[in-house]
């Protein structure tokens, strides 16, 4: 089972709170986990060893700290009084005040003091002195009522209410640093936030001038067969390790898994994959299936985000050295590589505790948001990551039907009503044809979610990069020895729009 495992990263996004997107299993929230630890653990190394805008960090001096807003809980109807605390953090080290305003969005985990001192949107706030902060989304991390995650009370978790908070956020920051029009906003945001970011400017042209969007899905799709497609371009992508021989073994690796749950033979099945439980029920033979297809997902989702979750490794267990083994049995190495890193002693394919899981309304304030996500793409964005079309390379049992199911389990919404929500969200953002101006979309053409941004010029002002080799929201990440050329092109280029923007406001607004 699979609920849209989006999540973006960064840095911080990571640590920040974009980390996320994607839909999936048990197995690929453990990964987003692990990526969003290992992105803050590279933050704070790099903090410590370059410090904030080349002043070392002094152990004991100044830090953002996580400060609070009080935010109507339903910014549609005044009548309901209720409010909820509204987390956020401001950097204010680089700013001169006739200087600009980034605006960092949160998205479906929490975000910490890293998503105003680390990333390459915090590189820029010190090139242009810019004023740095960052708002958390309402239901995740800790910006949410102690009650909110009931079925009753997850109602007012949408993106237009995201999109109002940062609205009420916009003026609370102008009011609390006396800002004026000269105070030039722009916003970045990466996976989500990343369409959030091009949404706000879309929505609020008059609050923000500009928008950075990252890795954006700005696309929402029931079906999300795309994902996918580019998993099995990128497993098979020379750039970044992959080979044809790769796709073909991981393919004959599902296919030989297929076969042996066609033919019963389950105990096989769950001795050679470690699996915690007994395979009986069928749902938790789509669980096996899912988690297996997770670690490939969640591979090329974050390639080269964490030491040893890289395309490179994945392609060299599936394909390299001799022929002895089969692609099954390479399957099941590739397993209890991903096991023996997490540390885990078996694979729970437990599709009960999975749901258990997601139906769990206690609050955890740091991580991923993991059921709030899902109700997010049962009532706005789908976004299922199937496997149903004949080229994806993983098992058919991963279907858009199991997927549907899980809205009715979890939060009694039928598919039917996720279908219209999906259109309506298309219908009220414009999909990826927005006709707003100012946007900068940034995708990598590794990153499954590239297939539901914007990937060409749209407009003179509505831009697109599309990066030859990196995987989701790779741009935000802070500057480092080993980026690929491409990726420092790209930000180049991020650098230089922004450089443009901000002049661009000077003249306008003198
Ligand atoms: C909030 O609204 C409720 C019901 O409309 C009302 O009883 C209550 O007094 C209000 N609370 C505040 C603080 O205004
Ligand atoms: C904003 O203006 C008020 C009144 O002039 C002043 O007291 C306050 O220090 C100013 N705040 C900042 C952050 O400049
Ligand atoms: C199932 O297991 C039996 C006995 O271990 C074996 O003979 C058979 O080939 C297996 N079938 C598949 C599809 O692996
Ligand atoms: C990406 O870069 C590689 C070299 O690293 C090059 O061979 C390839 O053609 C490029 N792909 C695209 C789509 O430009
Ligand atoms: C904005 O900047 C212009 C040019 O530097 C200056 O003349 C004007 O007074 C500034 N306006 C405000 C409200 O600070």
């Amino acid at each position: 089972m699979r609920s849209a495992l989006l999540h973006c990263c960064f840095a911080l996004s990571a640590l920040s709170g974009l980390l996320s997107l994607g839909t999936g299993g048990k197995v690929f929230r453990q990964i987003k986990e692990q990526v969003r630890w290992s992105q803050e653990l590279r933050a704070r190394k790099h903090l410590q060893l370059y410090g904030v805008g080349g002043r070392p960090l002094v152990p004991g001096g100044p830090w953002p700290k996580a400060e609070t807003l009080w935010q109507p809980l339903d910014h549609f109807n005044r009548q309901n009084n209720l409010t909820f605390p509204q987390r956020f953090f401001v950097n204010d080290g680089f700013w001169n005040p006739q200087g600009p305003v980034f605006l960092f969005i949160g998205g479906e985990s929490s975000i910490s003091e890293y998503s105003v001192l680390s990333g390459h949107h915090v590189e820029m706030a010190q090139r242009y002195n810019a004023l740095v902060v960052a708002l958390e989304h309402r239901y995740y991390g800790a910006s949410i009522n102690p009650d909110g995650l009931s079925q009753e009370n997850i109602r007012f978790l949408s993106s237009q209410q995201a999109l109002t908070d940062l609205s009420s956020f916009h003026l609370y920051i102008t009011q609390r640093f006396n800002l004026t029009r000269n105070n030039t906003w722009l916003c970045f945001g990466g996976s989500y936030p990343g369409s959030l970011s091009a949404w706000f400017r879309l929505k609020f042209p008059h609050l923000v001038f500009a928008a950075v969007a990252s890795s954006a899905p700005v696309r929402a799709q029931l079906d999300f067969t795309g994902y996918n497609k580019v998993v099995a371009e990128s497993l098979s992508n020379p750039v970044v390790g992959g080979s044809d021989k790769c796709l073909q073994a991981v393919s004959a690796g599902f296919h030989a898994v297929d076969d042996k749950l066609k033919a019963g033979n389950l105990s096989e099945l769950q001795k050679d994959f470690l699996c915690c439980g007994s395979l009986d029920l069928a749902e938790d033979q789509s669980e096996l299936v899912s988690n297996l297809a997770d670690i490939f997902m969640g591979t090329v989702q974050y390639n080269r985000e964490t030491a040893g979750y890289d395309i490179a490794a994945v392609c060299n267990l599936m394909a390299g050295g001799g022929e002895g083994e089969s692609s099954y049995t390479r399957l099941t190495h590739v397993l209890k590589d991903y096991l023996a890193r997490m540390a885990l002693s078996c694979l729970d394919s437990s599709f009960q505790n999975s749901l258990a899981e997601l139906q769990d309304t206690q609050i955890n304030p740091v991580g991923v948001g993991e059921r709030q996500w899902v109700y997010q793409t049962c009532t706005e964005f789908g976004y299922y990551q199937t496997c149903e079309d004949p080229r994806c390379p993983f098992s058919p049992l991963l279907s858009l039907r199991s997927q549907l199911q899980l809205c009715s389990q979890v939060f009694g919404i039928s598919p039917p009503s996720v279908e219209s929500a999906v259109t309506f969200t298309n219908e009220f953002y414009g999909a990826d044809h927005p006709k707003s101006s100012r946007i900068l979309f940034v995708n990598g053409d590794i990153d499954p979610w590239h297939a539901l941004g914007v990937l060409k010029d749209r407009s003179r002002s509505e831009r697109a990069i599309l990066i030859n080799g990196t995987a989701h929201c790779a741009d935000m990440n802070p500057t480092q020895p080993q980026d690929p050329p491409s990726l420092t092109l790209a930000r180049q280029q991020i650098n230089k729009q922004v450089g443009d923007w901000l002049e661009a406001a000077r003249k306008e607004f003198s």
